[in-house]
């Protein structure tokens, strides 16, 4: 028997025969709905020939995420009971074409992966986009009610619901954020002091000393940006009068600086270039010239230029001064190793959109037992009532929780699970991904021809701050890769605007996918300006580079085993 003038995958036509066809001397598989195909060409005569009427426009159509559901667990019934649904919910997605994105996460668990919760939110948003009538459509602006006196303030332009572009967002943060920490977000909101949220927020602070690597029990993130954090630490911590060493290497040392002098602080700055490190031995020189010195204050990984300082040296030294330190984590923090205890840091704070990968607005904290001492001990009041130490310690005290201010409820139960993410993943592994593919955006830019700012010692492989190319409008390539391949690069900052683009690889965001695409567009955008650039020597050794390293991962698993 055989099977002639199939256009379908074997399988398929295996299937046809093992479903009870065998013993015919050809099987006809047509598109045709006239069911006249012959079978490539052959006489038909005195044969018997079964010929199968297939709609094969049906089978180029790829199955959408209801069907394939449907597919991988059997039947509609066994997916209601994959689910816990009742059958109909199952049925309607099916009848439907698609499963709605309030169930995104639910299907990338159950189905382990195998279909994304990002798949399900594409397609549910494709097929039913939420659209809110503000207005009825024939009315063009407002109510167009005289009578109404509200309708004056209502705005002139006819506006409708916020329906964000998909990004791939390879700046210095935010980030792009993980489907299962935006459906968590989505979750119905409950009240601050619900014990459910209360149980929360105990596990959140749980998660937050993991990735701090801190027993510190004053961890706990503030409702407000990073910079919220930093001024957290500095109006605790520093008192009128008080002498803070600042270091600056880049923008946020600058920031740190305008906080101790707010707080009535006496700023000492201790200045590097920016792209070096904070030089630890001018930090103690600093703090040789100046013994009453209380704090050093200095930023982890800064941002601005990609250059990563010393936290642990820097620490000691202020220590071996009798001085606290105030760190700045925020671009560290998750991509890096930050080791509160081991290096035994006083003050640390961090931001929720870099290498944690949530959503902006969050500024995770964590002070030492010293500090909480320190500022127990202070007798002038603390001079922000938002963020005085004392009375947020009541609210995320388990034991003492009282009224402080309404915490961003649905944001934190996102950030509860983008740690989350990071002890699944952990915390190690987190940074070494960071460091791959940094390692092969890296080989990717330098086969383009550009350098990195920062010395290979001090680079920080999330922030990658590379020269832009001698002649390039570099604003340009910039919008060029946002309009037409919808990817964000960061511009350099203060003196080295126009000079330097920083390509981050934070959180969610460092993917290969990213840095395959983000290498391609930019080869391609550059190339296109009529740069010397040629296009796929990047991406060539991009892949050489992650070829490398997995020699060396199966060489090292085969040394351990
Ligand atoms: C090192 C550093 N510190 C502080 C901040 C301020 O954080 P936010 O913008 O969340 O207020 C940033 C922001 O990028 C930063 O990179």
């Amino acid at each position: 028997m055989g099977i002639v003038g199939s256009t379908l995958a074997s399988t398929s036509a295996e299937s046809l025969v093992t479903a009870g066809l065998s013993g015919l001397s050809g099987i006809v598989l047509s598109n045709s709905m006239k069911g006249d195909a012959t079978p490539g060409g052959l006489p038909l005569q005195g044969r018997r020939v079964a010929v199968v009427k297939l709609n094969l426009t049906r089978y180029s159509l790829p199955m959408n995420c209801a069907e394939r559901l449907v597919e991988m667990f059997g039947t509609q019934a066994d997916v209601a009971r994959a689910f816990h649904l009742d059958r109909a919910v199952v049925h309607n997605w099916v009848k439907t074409g698609y499963v709605p994105a309030r169930w995104a996460g639910e299907v990338e668990r159950v189905t382990t992966g195998r279909i994304s919760a990002l798949e399900v939110i594409n397609e549910a948003s494709a097929k039913n986009p939420v659209r809110v009538k503000s207005r009825p459509e024939h009315v063009p602006f407002g109510l167009n009610d005289e009578s109404d006196p509200m309708s004056q303030y209502a705005p002139s332009k006819r506006i409708q619901s916020f329906h964000p572009p998909q990004r791939t967002l390879m700046g210095p943060g935010p980030t792009e954020i993980h489907p299962r920490v935006l459906t968590t977000m989505s979750q119905p909101a409950i009240g601050y002091l619900d014990p459910v949220f209360v149980e929360m927020m105990e596990e959140l602070k749980s998660l937050l000393r993991y990735v701090y690597q801190t027993k510190n029990a004053l961890t706990f993130p503030l409702s407000g940006p990073g910079s919220v954090g930093m001024e957290y630490c500095f109006v605790n911590m520093v008192a009128p009068g008080d002498k803070v060493i600042v270091c600056q290497n880049g923008v946020f040392g600058g920031r740190m600086l305008e906080n101790a002098i707010r707080c009535g602080g006496t700023p000492v700055v201790v200045e590097d270039k920016w792209g070096d490190p904070v030089d630890p031995q001018k930090v103690e020189d600093a703090l040789k010239k100046n013994k009453e010195a209380k704090i050093v204050a200095f930023v982890h990984g800064e941002t601005s230029t990609g250059a990563q300082s010393d936290a642990k040296a820097l620490t000691q030294i202020a220590h071996k001064h009798g001085a606290m330190v105030i760190v700045d984590a925020v671009t560290t923090l998750g991509g890096t190793a930050v080791k509160v205890d081991e290096w035994e840091i006083d003050a640390i704070y961090s931001a929720s959109q870099k290498c944690l990968s949530c959503t902006p607005g969050l500024s995770p904290v964590s002070f030492s037992e010293r500090v909480v001492e320190h500022v127990k001990k202070r007798k002038d009041k603390i001079h922000s009532w938002f963020m005085d130490m004392n009375l947020l310690f009541n609210y995320w005290n388990a034991g003492t929780r009282t009224y402080h201010h309404t915490a961003p409820t649905n944001s934190l139960f996102a950030l509860h699970e983008a740690l989350l993410l990071i002890r699944e993943e952990g915390l190690e592994n987190a940074w070494a991904r960071a460091m791959r593919h940094h390692l092969a955006l890296k080989a990717g830019l330098e086969a383009m021809g550009m350098s990195f700012l920062v010395k290979e010692q001090y680079r920080l492989p999330q922030m990658n701050a590379v020269r832009c190319p001698e002649g390039v409008n570099e604003a340009e390539v910039r919008k060029t890769l946002l309009n037409e391949f919808g990817i964000e690069i960061g511009a350099g900052l203060g003196p080295l605007a126009g000079k330097v683009w920083r390509i981050g690889l934070m959180g969610y965001s460092c993917r290969p996918d990213n840095v395959m695409l983000c290498l391609s567009a930019l080869g391609s955008v550059l190339s296109d300006m009529g740069l010397p650039v040629h296009v796929g020597d990047a991406e060539a050794a991009a892949h050489g580079a992650y070829a490398q390293m997995h020699v060396k991962d199966a060489q090292r698993k085969k040394r351990a085993a």
